[in-house]
């Protein structure tokens, strides 16, 4: 399904992510900016991080507790912080827009 990944100088760039592997998966392979994902999807890192866009965030499934302690982490959490490499693709979310911090250290 088609992802779209809204960069903080504000251009945007749509891939194709696999139904089943994470977004953090699909942005790495396909060469997206600031998706540092230095632990590699093992949730411990929290350089995964992107702002899920207002109207996609009900649609997603809810934020995990470990989830939940490692954005604490995360630079700039807001209340559409999610770590990208807990969102599994399904073809429901084709469309999906994500908002890429600035940084992720
Ligand atoms: Fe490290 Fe997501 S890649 S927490």
């Amino acid at each position: 399904a088609k992802v779209n990944f809204v960069g903080p100088g504000g251009g945007s760039q749509s891939i194709e992510i696999d139904d089943g592997i994470s977004v953090m998966e699909g942005a790495v392979m396909g060469g997206i900016d600031g998706i540092d994902a230095d632990c590699g999807g093992q949730l411990s890192c929290a350089t995964c991080h992107v702002h899920v866009d207002s109207a996609w965030l009900s649609r997603l499934a809810p934020v995990g507790g470990d989830e939940d302690d490692l954005l604490d982490y995360a630079v700039g959490r807001d209340e559409r912080s999610r770590l990208s490499c807990q969102i599994i693709m399904t073809p429901e979310l084709d469309g999906l827009v994500l908002h890429v911090p600035e940084t992720q250290h």
